[in-house]
Formats: structure tokens, C-alpha cells, sequence
């Protein structure tokens, strides 16, 4: 059986977990998960994991809005945000970032919040999780121009610009997309990553991966995920985990 499975990324606030939240949190343990990280995306969903980490040792928090959240942002939510930020077992800033496939908010107002977001994360000393999509170039820029510790979550760039994110000191999060039939991109980033940039994660309830695709997703899924990165670098899936535990306790300063 696998152990040291650190989950860097999951939302257990999503209404999909209503029903079995706490029959599925208290298996983790014995089934080898040793960390989640819950990112909230928006007030509610943040306060929610940061009482969520006070329940679970092995859950961790990050607070803050997400792009498809934006219109939510009224004035004093950066107080609150910095607030929650403050609780002893929250270690990122996120889900943050900038979402152009939906656009739900103008890029402008996303980069306005993004970018308060970065510095609240800087003024704390947190790192930030960072959400791309279809936004590669304005990514790039805002990250050189700030260089904040964290992790790109969710890579779905090109080798190139993992080599970018790398240079700048920051992670990279994989999670179910590399197990997908069609994946190339990600695929070949999971081989060039060095070794202590790597982060393993599952997006939960979202990005299941084979042979689970279309069920919910949970932190127990991410060993098929280990797996496939396992075979594409020729290691095994266990040594995959052991690192990706001891990467994210580094980014997140988990002793
Ligand atoms: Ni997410």
C-alpha cells in the first residue's frame, strides 16, 4: 500500500462531499494520505477550510479568490482574507490566478484582484497557488514582475514555460490530466520537472483521473496519477509520492 500521499490541491467545501465529507476525511489516514492542502475560492469557501484543517491534522488551508470568483470581491475582503490567513494551520494564499476560457470577470478585474492577492501573499510570506487557464502569457508576466513563492497548480503549459516557472523558483502541480488518453503537453512536462519542483495533487471533486474519469475525484486517486509520472520518468510511484510529500512540505512550510 502507498503512503506519504500529499494532496496539494482539493476543494472538500464542494456541496459534491455533503453526503460522505466525514466518512471519506476519516479514511485518509489509514489509507496513506499524509497531507491536503483545501483552497477556498472565494470568503465562504476559505473560512470553510480553515475550519475544515482544525478538524483533520493532516489538512492544511489557503484562502483567497479565485478568478471565476472575482464578482464576488467586495471592499474589506482583503482584510478578511488577510485574517484568515493569519490561522496557524494556513499555509497558502489560493486558489488564485486568471481564468480566460471562461472570462466570467474582464481580464482587467482579474488582474486587479490577482494582483492584491500576490502582494497580500508577499506582506504574509505565504506562497500562492496559483490557477492558469488559457492565460499563459499575462501568467508569465505578472509572476516575473512579483516573483512569489507557490506553485502553479494544474500545469497545463508548454516545457517551455514549466523551464520559465522553474527559473523563477516557483512548483508545478500535476494531477489527474496526465493520465488522460489525449495528454501530451502535460506528459511531457511530468518528465523534464526536476525533481524538487514537483507537486502532486488531485483538483477534487474535479480532474479524476484513469480508469476513475467521470466519478467525483478524491485524495485517494492520486496514486493512479503517481503512477503515470512513475512510468514516465521510470521510478516508481512511491518514490513520485515521497517526493511530492517532501516538495510540498517545503513550499508550504509544514514541519
Ligand atoms: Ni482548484
Amino acid at each position: 500500500m502507498y503512503h506519504n500521499i500529499f494532496d496539494s490541491h482539493a476543494h472538500y467545501d464542494d456541496e459534491q462531499f455533503d453526503t460522505d465529507r466525514a466518512e471519506l476525511l476519516g479514511s485518509f489516514e489509514e489509507n496513506g494520505i499524509s497531507g491536503i492542502v483545501c483552497c477556498g475560492v472565494n470568503i465562504e469557501t476559505s473560512k470553510f477550510a480553515v475550519e475544515l484543517s482544525h478538524k483533520y491534522g493532516f489538512v492544511y488551508s489557503a484562502v483567497g479568490f479565485h478568478p471565476l470568483n472575482n464578482d464576488e470581491y467586495i471592499d474589506g475582503d482583503t482584510d478578511r482574507i488577510r485574517k484568515l490567513a493569519q490561522d496557524g494551520k494556513c499555509v497558502a494564499i489560493g486558489e488564485i490566478g486568471l481564468d480566460y476560457h471562461y472570462e466570467r470577470e474582464s481580464r482587467e478585474n482579474q488582474l486587479i484582484l490577482l494582483e492584491k492577492q500576490i502582494l497580500l501573499a508577499k506582506e504574509l510570506d505565504l506562497p500562492i497557488i496559483f490557477h492558469d487557464r488559457e492565460a499563459h502569457e499575462d501568467t508569465l508576466n505578472i509572476l516575473k514582475k512579483h516573483k512569489p513563492n507557490g506553485v502553479l497548480h494544474c500545469f497545463s503549459g508548454s516545457v517551455e514555460m514549466a523551464k520559465e516557472i522553474i527559473k523563477l523558483g516557483m512548483y508545478i502541480g500535476l494531477g489527474g490530466a496526465v493520465t488522460f488518453k489525449n495528454a501530451v503537453k502535460p506528459c511531457e512536462v511530468a518528465k523534464y520537472i526536476p525533481a524538487d519542483r514537483l507537486l502532486i495533487e488531485t483538483d477534487a471533486p474535479y480532474m479524476t483521473p484513469v480508469p476513475f474519469r467521470g466519478k467525483r475525484c478524491n485524495s485517494l486517486y492520486i496514486p493512479h496519477t503517481a503512477e503515470k509520472i512513475a512510468e514516465l520518468r521510470g521510478c516508481t510511484a512511491q518514490e513520485i509520492l515521497d517526493l511530492t510529500d517532501r516538495n510540498a512540505r517545503n513550499l508550504f512550510n509544514i514541519r
